[in-house]
């Protein structure tokens, strides 16, 4: 894909949703997200599983970086991302409908749009998935919530809810942390993405019980000698 091109959709998404913040993850996170998604959208079309399959990068990529643009109506006067607020539809029919207005300012071809729409419209889990390029996005939408980076996302959303360290370890270890992580392995369509997601997973395992261990001093070691 053209590297002008992907620049200048990425300085577009910034201009979106560079000053919005949300509760799980702050300022700008819906553009830093879109930015991760399309660069791991980028390696995973490269592995050898592909090599005979017509990925169109274009599509993929433009995709990927604008896949949650729907959230977009979900944003109030004071800039903050109001989870679940997107009216009748999910964002990803909403996005569908609201990427054209961006993308027609860098790209003529109205096929690749229709295309693009259409890769955005299949990241809804109602909406039959019919093109590979929605297959891959949706490996790297999930691979961006199962590492360390939830650390970040657990910590802005903790001074939301005014909590602390006690209660994401009560979160982690209820049925809607770590287990919820765990199942969520057996949701990717390709095993080489579920194999970087269950080392992320373990990594992000290891750095919470290092966490939670430093709560209670377990590192510090008294020798009575
Ligand atoms: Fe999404
Ligand atoms: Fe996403």
């Amino acid at each position: 894909m053209d590297t002008k091109l992907l620049e200048a959709l990425k300085q577009e998404l910034k201009g979106i949703f560079g000053s919005v913040y949300e509760y799980g993850g702050g300022y700008g996170y819906r553009y830093q997200h879109g930015v991760r998604v399309m660069i791991y959208c980028q390696k995973i079309a490269q592995f050898p599983r592909f090599k005979n399959e017509k990925i169109n990068l274009e599509a993929l990529l433009t995709a990927a970086l604008f896949h949650d643009i729907g959230k977009i109506v979900a944003v109030d006067k004071d800039g903050l991302l109001v989870y679940g607020d997107y009216g009748d539809k999910s964002h990803e029919i909403g996005g569908s409908e609201i990427a054209p207005k961006y993308l027609k300012k860098y790209i003529s071809d109205q096929k690749l749009i229709d295309l693009i729409c259409l890769i955005i419209k299949e990241q809804d889990r109602n909406v039959a998935n019919t093109r590979i390029e929605s297959s891959i996005i949706k490996d790297a939408d999930r691979l961006d919530h199962q590492g360390v980076t939830h650390i970040w996302c657990s910590v802005t959303y903790a001074n939301y809810q005014k909590k602390n360290v006690e209660a994401f370890e009560e979160f982690w270890k209820s049925d809607e942390g770590q287990v919820k992580f765990e199942s969520s392995l057996n949701r990717y369509n390709f095993p080489e993405v579920a194999q970087i997601a269950r080392k992320r997973l373990a990594k992000l395992k290891e750095f919470t019980q290092l966490m939670f261990s430093e709560q209670v001093g377990e590192d510090i070691v008294v020798d009575d000698q």
